[in-house]
């Protein structure tokens, strides 16, 4: 018996970052590599014939020209919005009032929230996602759930309990003091616990008062090591709200600023129409923006200025934002973060969209030295692509000439018929058929 495993096929690895380096410099393709896995982590990645002859005993898995690569991280998801995923024909607040409020109120339920947990990282896993950072609800017992729910199946997961103590409905809101008690002892409870990491998540702006926001900026100042999510300039309507309710702000992000919700291992979902102080201030701290191209599509927000931000080196993230998002699916978000990158007139590279995927949702994170990249050390969690899932991306594939034209139709047309296999914390997940 060996506890060795040799994963062989094409093998993607990353040494920089594409968007700062020239993608050929930054991603690379092995057409005969190789990765080691040893337990949970990987040993190794290189050739696959000297890894063989150097490891006699490991045991062979061949993917043949099946394309190897990181699990993808998905930045930014509501697990919660599972149910009313692809509901029709509202904005974001109106969306939030009609379809989201209503069946967040759901998870009060312990069993709802676990059921609803586990079919969300079954729909993830089958679309060889390994990681996601949610939203929960304002209910602890929805957090426990998803941290349960990861734990079971081996996985690493960022979460936290969404606050809100007002415009939301009776039934979903806490207070400031409850907030803070409720996210502390999450935090304290999950945080490091297995692969399990806490975010405290107050929901946006609109839905804090100053006193959350100061409780949550307080708890994060106790907890540096946590990281910390919101929503940022999603939608014109929404900004203007923001405007009105906090005139002493000089911007968006400055509602965050001012209660101590700025910093490094801040996560900014969407940050779509933004000032150049709010990017100027981004990349002096650190924080990183994450990008949801199915959702501000879907909820018609707007086109996320990829390249400014890239030009400013603030860290970005790709993400479903399931349930505003309408797919689960990150090679579809690639597709339609390629197709946002063209109504603003630049096109993105396959090697990039790759990256965004694993490698620059981990940097958002901070959780570049154990996922997102297939290097020793890291955490063992693969996702194994198929490059000719349907006859129509195969017989494109098959008059590509090099591995990225061979690569883009399953990013552009590919679905979770694409996704080979997927491997959690070095144990391999049967993909769903
Ligand atoms: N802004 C505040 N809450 C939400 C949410 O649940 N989804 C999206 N897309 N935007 C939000
Ligand atoms: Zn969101």
């Amino acid at each position: 018996m060996t506890d060795l495993t040799l994963l062989c096929g094409q093998v993607l690895t990353f040494s920089g970052d594409p968007f700062v380096t020239s993608w050929q410099d930054a991603v690379h393709v092995d057409s005969a590599g190789g990765v080691l896995i040893r337990g949970g982590l990987i040993e190794a990645v290189g050739d696959a014939s000297d890894l063989r002859k150097a490891h006699p005993s490991a045991k062979i898995v061949e993917y043949g020209d099946k394309l190897i690569l990181p699990g993808f991280v998905d930045a930014h998801v509501h697990y919660p919005q599972t149910g009313i995923i692809a509901s029709w024909g509202k904005r974001l607040i109106d969306w939030l009032n009609t379809y989201t409020f209503p069946e967040e109120m759901l998870f009060g339920d312990p069993a709802y929230a676990a059921d609803v947990a586990g079919r969300y990282l079954d729909l993830t896993l089958a679309n060889g996602t390994t990681t996601v950072c949610s939203y929960a609800t304002i209910h602890p017992t929805s957090v426990d759930a998803i941290f349960e729910a990861a734990a079971l199946r081996g996985q690493r997961v960022v979460a936290g309990k969404t606050c809100m103590d007002r415009n939301a409905p009776d039934g979903l809101r806490d207070t400031a003091q409850s907030a803070y008690d409720d996210s502390k002892a999450l935090l304290e409870k999950w945080h490091g616990k297995g692969r399990a990491q806490y975010a405290i998540t107050p929901r946006f702006s609109p839905t804090s008062t100053v006193e959350q926001l100061e409780a949550l900026g307080a708890l994060w100042a106790e907890h540096p090591e946590a990281l910390m999510q919101t929503h940022l300039s999603e939608q014109v309507d929404e900004i203007a709200w923001v405007k009105d309710i906090y005139p002493n702000a000089r911007d968006y992000l400055d509602t965050y600023e001012m209660h101590g919700l700025l910093g490094k291992r801040g996560v900014y979902g969407h940050s779509i129409h933004m000032e150049p102080r709010e990017m100027d201030r981004l990349a002096e701290v650190g924080g990183a923006v994450v990008h949801c191209p199915t959702s501000n599509t879907f909820i018609g927000s707007g086109l996320f200025d990829l390249a400014a931000m890239k030009a400013r080196t603030i860290p970005v993230g790709l993400a479903t934002d399931t349930g505003g998002g309408s797919s689960f699916s990150m090679l579809r978000t690639m597709a339609a973060a390629y197709e946002v990158a063209q109504l603003r007139g630049v096109a993105v590279h396959a090697s990039q969209l790759l990256w965004l995927a694993t490698a620059g949702s981990a940097h958002s994170l901070h959780l570049q030295d154990h996922i997102g990249s297939l290097k020793a050390g890291n955490d063992a969690d693969i996702c194994v692509l198929d490059l000719a899932s349907t006859p129509a991306i195969a017989y494109r594939t098959s008059r590509a000439t090099d591995i990225w034209e061979a690569v883009f139709p399953t990013i552009m047309m590919g679905d979770d018929r694409a996704i080979a296999d997927v491997w959690v914390n070095g144990i391999q997940v049967a993909p769903a058929t």
